[in-house]
């Protein structure tokens, strides 16, 4: 029997708004949260409003105005903090653009920061008069610096991780997949077997299926149909670890 989780069941995924879903969480009961939430980026290719649903296609991306990103990020991340257990961490990825807001809105919540990790990766946006953009901030940040997980892997782990994004070649994609081997790392680092892993905004669902695959629980939500879909049938293929 799986774990019950307020009105949801641990290993499923929920479509619908992270702002309301998460509200519903009863306190300290995830392991880890691991999420790359909207950036207030312009996407250009059908970019939808905020709190529009996406119509057909898988670019129906949806982001948050740059103007409501500040309250945005701190009403999750409050609540990022409240579902957490004592032990818990979080690893939340930012572009540069509003990292700002997400280092303020981590010092609100309560979070205490352990790392800033630096993701390097190939296929940045050609530039003309400035330097191409090639990496993410993730923000590495717990509840309790003196109880969390971390499973060292490596004798000399750096804050500076070069993976490359995945080819997805001829399949049908969501525009900003993570690539697997990055959340695998996280994953093995900060969570063990058996835990719980919470990803408001799912996307393409790599953060559940990863967790699948490596033997940990997971809750996910997305907002948009055709993504909720994809990540759910993503799921549903990946084998149980
Ligand atoms: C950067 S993407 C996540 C990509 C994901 N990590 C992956 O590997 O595919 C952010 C996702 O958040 C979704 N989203 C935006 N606002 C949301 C909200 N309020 N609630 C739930 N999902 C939301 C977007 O539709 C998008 O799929």
């Amino acid at each position: 029997m799986s774990q019950q989780l307020g009105p949801f069941t641990a290993d499923r995924i929920y479509r619908g708004d992270a702002l309301e879903l998460m509200r519903s969480i009863p306190s300290d009961v995830i392991d880890l949260i691991v999420t790359d939430p909207p950036f207030a980026i312009n996407f250009k290719a059908k970019r939808l409003n905020y709190n529009r649903e996406g119509s057909n296609v898988m670019e129906g991306y949806v982001e948050v105005p740059a103007d409501e990103y500040a309250a945005f990020t701190y009403t999750w991340l409050k609540e990022a903090y409240r579902v957490l257990k004592k032990s818990g961490s979080l690893y939340v990825f930012s572009g540069w653009n509003r990292l700002q807001d997400i280092l303020d809105g981590l010092d609100k919540a309560g979070f205490q920061t352990i790392n800033h990790i630096i993701w390097k990766y190939q296929f940045g946006v050609f530039t003309q008069r400035k330097f191409v953009t090639s990496h993410y901030h993730i923000l590495f940040v717990v509840k309790n610096p003196r109880a969390y997980t971390f499973n060292k892997m490596e004798h000399y782990p750096e804050d500076v991780w070069v993976i490359n994004r995945e080819y997805w070649k001829g399949k049908r994609k969501t525009p900003t997949k993570l690539p697997s081997d990055l959340v695998k790392k996280i994953l093995l680092y900060s969570s063990n077997q058996g835990d719980l892993i919470l990803d408001p905004y799912l996307g393409s669902g790599t953060v559940a299926a990863v967790s699948k695959e490596l033997g940990r629980h997971f809750l996910g939500f997305e907002i948009v149909e055709e993504y909720y879909n994809f990540a759910a049938d993503r799921i549903m293929a990946t084998e149980q670890g």
